[in-house]
């Protein structure tokens, strides 16, 4: 069960200028700021009530952000659901016929724990799992 939406993921060609239209214009608290090696960005978290927005700015060329701001230009990433046990949506979404880019969790933002469905089954949309660390509900 999807039980919240828990992020909203853009991409961004310079966090420092989008921290600042989301932080200082927009108001929204900036509550954390991490490079996700696994993921190869460097990413902060804004709340917005119990939800977030997530920006992510590529850590080099290779990464798939990077591909996406070359190929797409900043903008809408992806976004992310809330499960509370991941490993059990992984499995359902599988039975359902739908293509996993991650078929085992990896490390995500925060002590969280995520995986991407691809977007050719989702009807385009970037599409994350993430069961939140324990102290992050
Ligand atoms: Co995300």
């Amino acid at each position: 069960m999807f039980t919240r939406i828990d992020h909203i993921g853009i991409a961004v060609e310079d966090l420092d200028a989008s921290i600042a239209l989301y932080d200082e214009i927009y108001d929204l608290k900036l509550v954390h700021r991490e490079t996700v090696e696994e993921q190869g960005v460097e990413a902060v978290l804004l709340d917005v009530g119990e939800n977030h927005v997530e920006l992510i700015a590529p850590l080099g060329p290779d990464t798939g952000v990077a591909k996406f701001l070359a190929k797409k230009g900043s903008g809408m990433h992806h976004i992310a659901y809330q499960v509370e046990d991941i490993e059990s949506e992984i499995a359902r979404l599988k039975a359902s016929g739908i293509v996993m880019i991650d078929n085992e969790p990896r490390t995500g933002i925060r002590g969280s724990r995520v995986a991407f469905l691809h977007p050719k089954s989702t009807g385009g949309v970037l599409t994350e799992l993430t069961e939140p660390a324990k102290d992050h509900h």
